[in-house]
């Protein structure tokens, strides 16, 4: 029989109870010891309410083989995955802050205690991903990782796609479907994708790849006319989580890119994840699926905690070794450009010197939209400072064709 204790009921922990109980004629050697809340009212009248608990102390003092975390946040989930590991339980987590933050010290703590970490759900949801990554393809060496890691933006840039609204129209429609946090910063500034990124590139590199040395966008400031013009090249625009390994430095960006309509990745729509590994053996392989959600990610729980029981402890190792990180692209990569300016003539005929391809996608009285390749994205950064610099331009932005 294992017991499992289990930190935090909200919606994550309640798939797994239901998921618990939906197999108990497969699997009966399931056993629930306890339950961490903070708040024990909150949840009278649910399941296994007699095991809940918002006494710390108690909850540790309970017999148990498994420790499930998910309370979600760094803190206390830090604390208390640590003092889990180091009495000896395994863990099973769904945190992907905790993991992208803490993963190398919690999996060398794990590794010392003879236990086992595992993290499933903390990257796509229900998505098995990771295990693939750390199993099934472990013969290959990863070239490449491009992804779809957040449901709520997904959402949101769909709607702006699909309807032609705005970003703040499509947002308050994703936090009212439940999609999005109340504060969705940390989904829509690209956090949330860039800690996941975080953790996948780590495993499938072998070196560690602090999320905070990746260059993160978020889609804030995406708005209506970016989609007009994507749409006119034959694009749709999505926030790209991509990391390419070359040589002993790794690419690692999450923006808002251009996607090529009937692409892999053009056909993750809605809330849904999906991510495509290229690895030199296997050349690309993709998985999608529902990257959040009460079931979805217990289902990810549920098959780390089966494993555990099972005997199959296999998960990633503790590479602590940080690898550089290169903020901009440098091989040959397509770019829209909105420029403002009053010279619209002498701004194409400069940049046309440099960038000979460049096309006209639209413009506005005091507006233009072009198309080229750079090879390299500084190239063409350097190029339109200049022009600001000399006076020829306002502003601009740029949208990056995705790979
Ligand atoms: N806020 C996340 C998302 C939840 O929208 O994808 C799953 O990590």
């Amino acid at each position: 029989m294992a017991k499992i204790a289990l930190m935090g009921y909200g919606v994550v922990g309640s798939g797994l109870i239901e998921l618990i109980d939906n197999n108990k004629s497969k699997i009966d050697n399931l056993e629930v010891s306890s339950i961490l809340v903070r708040c024990l009212s909150k949840h009278e009248g649910k399941k296994y309410s007699e095991y809940l608990t918002d006494n710390v102390e108690e909850f540790f003092s309970q017999e148990s083989d498994i420790v499930v975390e998910v309370m979600g946040s760094l803190h206390p989930a830090y604390e208390y995955v640590k003092r889990a590991l180091q009495a000896k339980k395994h863990v099973v987590t769904a945190n992907k802050d905790l993991i992208a933050e803490y993963g190398g010290e919690l999996l060398s703590l794990a590794k010392e205690s003879g236990v086992t970490l595992k993290f499933e759900a903390s990257v796509g949801g229900g998505i098995p991903i990771l295990k693939p990554l750390i199993e099934s393809l472990e013969g290959n060496s990863i070239k490449s990782i491009r992804g779809i890691l957040n449901g709520t933006t997904n959402y949101i840039l769909t709607k702006m796609y699909n309807e032609n609204v705005d970003y703040e129209e499509a947002l308050k429609e994703a936090q009212a479907l439940g999609f999005a946090e109340a504060n969705p910063d940390s989904d829509v500034l690209g956090y949330d994708a860039a800690r996941k990124l975080a953790i996948l590139s780590t495993i499938a590199y072998k070196n560690r790849i602090s999320w905070k040395n990746i260059n993160i966008e978020g889609i804030n400031n995406l708005e209506r006319q970016d989609f007009i013009y994507a749409k006119e090249l034959g694009y749709r625009i999505k926030l790209i989580a991509e990391s390419i390994m070359e040589g002993d430095q790794v690419y690692a960006s999450v923006r808002p890119a251009l996607v090529k309509e009937g692409s892999i990745l053009s056909t993750i729509n809605n809330e849904v994840n999906g991510v495509v590994f290229h690895g030199d053996a296997v050349g690309e392989v993709s998985f999608t699926g529902k990257g959040a959600g009460m079931l979805p990610t217990g289902s990810a729980v549920f098959g780390d905690v089966l494993d555990i029981i099972r005997g199959r402890k296999e998960t990633s190792e503790n590479y602590l070794n940080e690898i550089l990180v290169n903020r901009y692209i440098d091989s040959e990569v397509g770019v829209l450009i909105r420029i403002k300016t009053e010279e619209k003539k002498n701004v194409i005929k400069k940049l046309r010197l440099e960038f000979p391809d460049l096309q006209l996608v639209g413009e506005k009285r005091d507006e233009l939209a072009l198309y080229m390749n750079t090879l390299g994205e500084t190239k063409i950064h350097d190029a339109l400072e200049r022009l600001k610099l000399e006076g020829n331009i306002i502003s601009f932005k740029k949208l990056l064709r995705a790979v």
